[in-house]
């Protein structure tokens, strides 16, 4: 892949997901919509940043000189990740999303991973295969009760200067730090973090573009319901509390007191280690 690749690659990946995506879907809950313009700039941006950081995880497939496929993984330290895998609708299902997985499992060379996971039949049996366990997700989702919300004290406003602890905790938690992530991340949400010297430390980065949380790491869990119940509180409308695992009841809790309600979302689909908590994913960067 290189960076001229990334607007068809965002239109496979748009294509492809808007079937994925809409297979969890229950009653009552709103079709996947196709994204806007500031999407589609936010995506370019997102995947223009992996593709500078670790350009030989990034590969495309092409059919009669079209982009058939695509596949966007990075290696930080010992860890490999899965940030995007898709093939075009017509094209599923005759082995192209085989020999891209394949292509980037060469390029983890064996290190433990992890990915987060449509219900998409095709994307879990690829993973399953390829050697992958699937760890069922919950979300919670709703409007928060402004009266649950608890007095919390002790968090800050992340710095630069945060960075290099949040490494070490998110290495102690999925055996690397986000590196470069961390630093794109910081530069387009805001952070919250806990350094209190009398507590575990831990962070939370706010997605202002649909309302909720998105990556969360703690020391523990009292420090991760902190800064969910930090986050719920920053939130001004429906809300979702996304990739929760069976590890990470801690996170329904605090969602059942702020009176949201559990929902089924994909797989956490890790290798080679355990199921991170107290931790929150992030869909793109794990
Ligand atoms: C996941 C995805 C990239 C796989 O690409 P692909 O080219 O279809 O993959 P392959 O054909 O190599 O392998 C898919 C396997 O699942 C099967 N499969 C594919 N689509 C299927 C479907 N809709 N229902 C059931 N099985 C399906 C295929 O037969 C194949 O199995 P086999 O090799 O044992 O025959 C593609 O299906 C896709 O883009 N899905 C929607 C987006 C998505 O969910 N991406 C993953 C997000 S984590």
């Amino acid at each position: 892949m290189t960076p001229d690749d990334l607007p068809a690659a965002r239109r496979v990946s748009f294509a492809a997901f808007l079937v994925g995506d809409g297979l969890p879907r229950r009653v009552g809950e709103p079709e996947p919509e196709p994204p806007d313009e500031d999407g589609v700039r936010r995506w370019i941006a997102k995947m223009g940043h992996l593709l500078a950081a670790d350009p030989a995880g990034c590969l495309v497939a092409e059919e009669d000189g079209e982009m058939a496929g695509c596949a966007i993984s990075q290696n930080r330290g010992g860890l490999w990740y899965l940030s995007v895998f898709a093939v075009r609708p017509g094209l599923q299902g005759r082995g192209v999303g085989k020999r891209l997985m394949d292509a980037v499992l060469a390029h983890a060379d064996g290190r433990p991973g992890m990915l987060s996971a449509t219900a998409h039949p095709g994307a879990t049996r690829r993973y399953r295969l390829a050697g992958f366990t699937l760890h069922p997700m919950m979300r919670m989702v709703g409007r928060v009760d402004r009266s649950r919300l608890p007095a919390i004290d002790g968090l800050r406003d992340g710095r630069p200067g945060d960075l290099a602890w949040m490494d070490e905790l998110d290495e102690r938690l999925r055996g690397a730090g986000h590196g470069p992530d961390h630093v794109h991340l910081r530069e387009n949400a805001p952070l919250i973090v806990s350094d209190d010297p009398g507590r575990r430390p831990g962070y939370v980065y706010l997605d202002e573009v649909w309302d909720r949380p998105m990556l969360l790491a703690a020391g523990d869990p009292e420090t991760a319901g902190r800064l969910l119940w930090e986050a719920l509180a920053r939130t001004k409308g429906e809300t979702i509390v996304n990739r929760i695992t069976v590890a990470n009841h801690w996170a329904v809790d605090v969602g059942l007191a702020a009176r949201l309600d559990i929902r089924q979302q994909g797989y956490l689909v890790l290798r080679g280690m355990s199921d991170p908590a107290p931790y929150l994913a992030e869909t793109h960067f794990l």
